[in-house]
C-alpha cells in the first residue's frame, strides 16, 4: 500500500470504531421467531434471547465454563426459557446466572456478562461503553402501545463506515437537495443539544413516482439523536394526510463493517384523498401497512444513494464549509461526548455541550 492510500484508510475514522451509546441488536419479531441470535457488535460476540415472560436478554456469547461460543450456529438453543450450552449442557436463564448443568449444581459463580437492555417499539438495543460505564443517558419511552400505528418495517444494510458518518446526515442539509433531489429545503429552528439529545428540524419538498403519476410531497421532519446509534425522525407529510416515524440505527460490527436499521411506522392522520395516492378504496389498515412498506421502499433509495459515500469517504477534522451546510460542527462536539477518551468526567462534558 502507497503511503497516500494509507493515509487515506487511517483518515476513514474519526477516531475510536465503537463510541458509547444504546445499539441496535435484533428486531423482536425476528428475535421471536429464531428464539436464539448471535451477532458481532461493537467487536463483541453476543448472544440474544428472550423467556417465556418475554424478557430479552443480551449476553456475552462465550461460556464461563469452558468457553463454548453459546449461539445457534454452534448448537446453542433456548430451552424453556434458558440459554443451554452446546458443550456440555449448563443452562442460564435471562439473568444471566447458571441455574442448571445435567450433572452436578449449577456453579453459583457461573454467570454470563449481560448488555443492558432497551426494547423499544418491537426494537432491541443494547448499552455499549468501551471503559465499560453503566448507561449515562437514556433512550425515549416506547411508544408501541400508541392506537393506530402501523407495526414496525425494517429493512438491513451492510457497509463499511462509522456512526458519525451516517448520523452526520440529520444535520448536513446541503446533501438533501443535491444527493436526493429534495428541493425548499430549510432548516427550522436552532439545532439544540441537551446532554445526549440532539434535535434538528427541517421542512423540504420532493418529487416522487408513485403508481405511475408523479407526486410532489411536502414534508416536515424532526430528527432526535441519542447518541451515534439511535437517530429517531418524526415525519408529518403535508400532502398526503400522514404520519410517520423513522429510525436510522448505526451499529457498528468489527470495527469494519457497520451494519445500517432502517424502522419505519405510520399512522394516517386524516381522510386519504384518492385521487392523490390512489388507495382510498383499501380498509384503513391495509392501507396504512402499504403505505409503510412504500415509505420505507423510499428510504431505502435515499439509503442507496448515500451508500457509495459512505463507504469510501474520510473524516476530515476541519472540514472547508460553506454557508449552505447544516451545523455540522456543532454535531461534532455533540459527538465528543461519546468517545471515552474525552470523557474528562460526564458532568463536564454534558455542561460544556449544554453551553453550545
Ligand atoms: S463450555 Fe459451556 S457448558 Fe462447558
Ligand atoms: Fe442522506
Amino acid at each position: 500500500m502507497s503511503s497516500a492510500e494509507s493515509t487515506a484508510q487511517d483518515d476513514r475514522l474519526p477516531t475510536a470504531p465503537f463510541p458509547d451509546g444504546w445499539y441496535f441488536v435484533t428486531g423482536r419479531e425476528a428475535l421471536r421467531k429464531q428464539t436464539l441470535i448471535e451477532k458481532t457488535w461493537l467487536g463483541q460476540e453476543v448472544v440474544a434471547w428472550c423467556d417465556d415472560e418475554g424478557t430479552v436478554c443480551v449476553a456475552d456469547a462465550y461460556c464461563p465454563h469452558l468457553g463454548s461460543h453459546l449461539g445457534p450456529t454452534t448448537g446453542g438453543i433456548v430451552r424453556d426459557g434458558c440459554l443451554v450450552c452446546p458443550f456440555h449442557g449448563f443452562e442460564y436463564d435471562v439473568s444471566g446466572q447458571c441455574v442448571a448443568t445435567p450433572s452436578a449444581p449449577a456453579p453459583k459463580n457461573a454467570r454470563l456478562g449481560l448488555f443492558e437492555t432497551r426494547v423499544m417499539n418491537g426494537m432491541v438495543f443494547a448499552w455499549w461503553s468501551s471503559a465499560g460505564q453503566p448507561p449515562y443517558f437514556t433512550l425515549p419511552d416506547d411508544t408501541s402501545d400508541e392506537d393506530g400505528w402501523t407495526p414496525v418495517g425494517l429493512r438491513y444494510f451492510r457497509l463499511t463506515t462509522h456512526p458519525e458518518y451516517t448520523t452526520e446526515n440529520s444535520v448536513d442539509i446541503a446533501h438533501l437537495s443535491h444527493i436526493h433531489g429534495y428541493f425548499d429545503v430549510h432548516q427550522i429552528g436552532a439545532v439544540t443539544v441537551d446532554g445526549a439529545h440532539l434535535v434538528s428540524a427541517f421542512e423540504f419538498k420532493r418529487e416522487r413516482s408513485f403508481l405511475g403519476r408523479k407526486f410532489r410531497f411536502e414534508v416536515s421532519a424532526v430528527t432526535h439523536l441519542y447518541g451515534m446509534g439511535y437517530s429517531f425522525v418524526d415525519i408529518t407529510e403535508h400532502t398526503v394526510p400522514l404520519r410517520s416515524r423513522f429510525w436510522v440505527l448505526a451499529t457498528p460490527l468489527d470495527g469494519t463493517y457497520m451494519e445500517l436499521v432502517l424502522a419505519s411506522q405510520v399512522q394516517e392522520a386524516g381522510r386519504v384523498n384518492r385521487s392523490i395516492v390512489g388507495l382510498g378504496f383499501l380498509p384503513k389498515r391495509m392501507r396504512a401497512r402499504l403505505m409503510n412498506h412504500m415509505m420505507l421502499e423510499r428510504q431505502v433509495k435515499d439509503v442507496d444513494q448515500d451508500l457509495p459515500v459512505w463507504n469510501r469517504k474520510i473524516f476530515r477534522p476541519r472540514p472547508v464549509l460553506s454557508s449552505a451546510d447544516g451545523k455540522i460542527m456543532l454535531f461534532r462536539r455533540y459527538c465528543t461526548q461519546f468517545y471515552p477518551e474525552n470523557q474528562t468526567g460526564a458532568g463536564e462534558t454534558l455542561k460544556t455541550l449544554a453551553r453550545m
